[in-house]
């Protein structure tokens, strides 16, 4: 993964300046508020969505440039969506990114404002953002595809189905559907936001993305669940065990370690497989692909 290396250090530098320059600073009113939103996302996620968005613009023969307004809106839409599911009415976490969480940090009715104020930035960037050479057909399209895997059939569909399992035994298609729903769907729509970019994509390369990004969204919450077992805290810079303790379905409860770490191969290798019809501009998928399955926070 030498490739990604590199690239991966550079991207996370690009998508820093990225998100900062969109993001109203901490002396504009109402400040806490703007010091919250700016508390959670600057402070050392992986980016891994964002880094989907440009590695397949570089499949797909578009420059960084194009991808930013993109690359943030769905790295936007994850930070609400972890400030929220950091909260005492969901997993009830204190640790996010080795940092207190937003309500720790702040305080609940603020954390709660913070992840609607970011949601709603990502659609603002999604509209406005001049860094998107795009007309309005394909903007929309956007605003579309980000809205759909951000709502009741996308992330959030997910975290209900997620929250209303809570010590329940789901079996394995319903596992599926719900890790599809909470984590996949912004992974898919991170790959989707630069495939709609390239408005004169042929429909089976389309295709083809949409597929590999079906299997590493699942595949990322399946190696998420496996690191909340073998992992540890300061590794993670989140609790590690809070799967078991909040009694939560999960791949390794219900297929056991190595029925787990099997379908995160599997999947992969589906994610490869996706890719076939591609050469050698789409090898930093192909590692990320890897990358997602063999992390260790
Ligand atoms: C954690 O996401 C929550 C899930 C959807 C599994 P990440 O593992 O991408 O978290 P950060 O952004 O790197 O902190
Ligand atoms: C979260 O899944 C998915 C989201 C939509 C945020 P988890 O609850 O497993 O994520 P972590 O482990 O807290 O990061
Ligand atoms: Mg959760
Ligand atoms: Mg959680
Ligand atoms: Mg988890």
């Amino acid at each position: 993964m030498r490739n990604l290396k590199a690239y991966l250090a550079a991207c996370q530098n690009r998508v820093e300046l990225a998100l900062d320059a969109r993001l109203p600073s901490a002396g504009v009113l109402p400040k806490t508020l703007h010091q919250a939103m700016r508390y959670s996302v600057l402070n050392g996620g992986k980016r891994t969505r964002p880094l989907l968005t440009y590695a397949t613009g570089k499949a797909l023969g578009l420059s960084e440039d194009l991808l930013d307004a993109q690359a943030c809106s769905v790295e936007f839409i994850h930070v609400y969506s972890l400030i929220h599911d950091d909260l005492p009415a969901m997993d009830n976490d204190d640790l996010r990114r080795g940092k207190p969480t937003c309500h720790k940090a702040f305080d609940e009715a603020t954390a709660i404002l913070a992840g609607d104020a970011l949601q709603t930035l990502a659609f603002e960037v999604l509209c406005n953002d001049p860094a998107i050479h795009a007309d309005a057909p394909a903007r929309l399209k956007m605003i579309a595809a980000l809205t759909k895997a951000s709502g009741s059939q996308g992330m959030v569909g997910g975290q209900a189905i997620d929250l209303a399992s809570v010590g329940a035994t789901l079996n394995l298609p319903e596992l599926e559907n719900m890790h599809i729903h909470k984590t996949g769907a912004l992974i898919r729509a991170s790959v989707n936001l630069a495939v709609l970019s390239r408005t004169d994509i042929d429909a089976d390369s389309a295709r083809h993305l949409d597929h590999y990004a079906k299997c590493i969204g699942l595949s990322f919450q399946v190696k998420d669940d496996i690191l909340d077992v073998e992992s540890d805290t300061a590794t993670l810079g989140k609790t590690q065990g809070k799967d078991m303790d909040n009694d939560k379905p999960t791949y390794p409860a219900l297929l056991g370690m190595a029925g787990a770490k099997q379908k995160a191969q599997e999947l992969h290798e589906q994610a490869l497989e996706s890719l076939r019809s591609f050469s050698n501009e789409a090898d930093l998928l192909r590692d990320l692909s890897l990358y997602i399955i063999e992390r260790t926070h």
